[in-house]
């Protein structure tokens, strides 16, 4: 190759990049002249042939032709991409300052708000909070709590039982309650214990108050000397804080019967002019389910408690039918004023202008 088709070839290279439209014609030209088998590459590959006497002066004029291409290629595409661009918005009619869809806001579902606010006030009150598992053996949900073979809770249309059995052969179930927490929670750690325990649990049981899964929060206090009287102070407590009432509440124990409780007692509320509602069950924690748990019942007593979290969720909210907490209806649930919210800016400029309420 000599100087004068050097000069040919750069001047053909440049007037093709100046006549490219389009990016995709630069990229071609760019793989022609400049890929690994492209013109210039090529003829950089062929200064090797090249007699030494006329192989640096060449060389100097393909680098120069190279630096000249690439710099015209790089000119080129920078004007052109911005205009293809513009072109591919008015193409596809796409308006870049609409404004985006609403966005819908989750929020907690009613349950889990007023396991919240239980957990706040009994936190206040310097317990804390256990958790143990939905799925439980035997030994915890009901030996342990000195539930005999004869009670009704084990049978099989009370409870719902797993396939599969546990080390003892008895088959693993849904935890009927969540006093099988107070079990585990003794087992490993020793008095004072002060602790609640929200958690779900489940029942064959379906009607307007009864759902098979529903919500509880188990309270436990185990020391030298809490008794009857704690228990039923700290009751009134929480509920005087939960309903945001000092006055107009009512406590009514009843005598009732718990296999891990004695004496047991059912805890009904009054708030104001409503009706008595049972909302939970209560007693001095049995001596048999202390020594279950090693624990010497001539040391240590204390109260325990299992509140019906969806009872107090209704009472509280005035919510007359317990079955929507659990089919995830959102017109329910936003009725109901718990969720989703709407971003209040969205909402207001329709109302804004008289136009309709979302
Ligand atoms: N576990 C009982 C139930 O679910 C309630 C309860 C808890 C009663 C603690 C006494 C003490 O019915």
């Amino acid at each position: 190759m000599d100087a004068d088709a050097i000069n040919e070839m750069n001047t053909e290279i440049i007037d093709e990049i100046n006549r490219a439209h389009t990016t995709k014609a630069l990229e071609d030209i760019r793989v022609r002249a400049l890929g690994k088998s492209g013109r210039i590459t090529l003829a950089l590959k062929g200064l090797a042939d090249v007699s030494p006497s006329q192989r640096k002066d060449m060389g100097f004029k393909l680098n120069q032709v190279k630096i000249a291409a690439t710099k015209a290629l790089d000119e080129r595409i920078a004007e052109l991409e911005p205009l293809e661009m513009q072109r591919a918005l008015d193409e596809n009619s796409l308006d870049a300052t609409l404004p985006c869809r609403p966005m819908v806001q989750g929020r907690t579902h009613p349950v889990f708000q007023v396991m919240d606010e239980v957990a706040a006030i009994f936190a206040a009150m310097g317990f804390t909070i256990a958790q143990g598992p939905d799925i439980e053996d035997d030994f915890h949900n009901f030996t342990a709590l000195n539930i005999p073979e004869s009670h009704p809770a084990r049978q099989m249309h009370d409870t719902f039982y797993l396939n599969g059995n546990d080390e003892n052969g008895n088959p693993y179930l849904l935890r009927t309650h969540t006093s099988p927490v107070q079990i585990r929670t003794m087992l490993k750690q020793k008095p004072p214990i002060r602790i609640i325990v929200p958690g779900r649990t489940y029942r064959v049981d379906s009607d307007a108050t009864h759902s098979p899964t529903f919500h509880q929060v188990e309270g436990l206090v185990i020391d030298e000397t809490s008794n009857m009287a704690h228990l039923k102070g700290c009751m009134l407590d929480f509920l005087q804080a939960f309903f945001e009432a000092e006055d107009g509440i009512e406590l009514r124990f009843r005598p009732s019967f718990f296999p891990f409780t004695e004496p047991s007692a059912e805890v009904d509320v009054k708030i104001r002019d409503w009706n008595w509602l049972e909302i939970a069950g209560a007693g001095m924690v049995h001596p048999n389910v202390l020594r279950n748990c090693g624990i010497d019942p001539d040391k240590y007593q204390g109260f325990a408690f299992g509140m019906g979290l969806d009872r107090i969720a209704m009472l509280k909210y005035g919510i007359p039918d317990l079955r929507p907490f659990f089919t995830s209806d959102v017109r329910w649930l936003k009725h109901h004023g718990f969720a989703p919210l709407d971003i209040p800016g969205l909402i207001q400029g329709l109302s804004g202008n008289g136009g309709a309420k979302l």
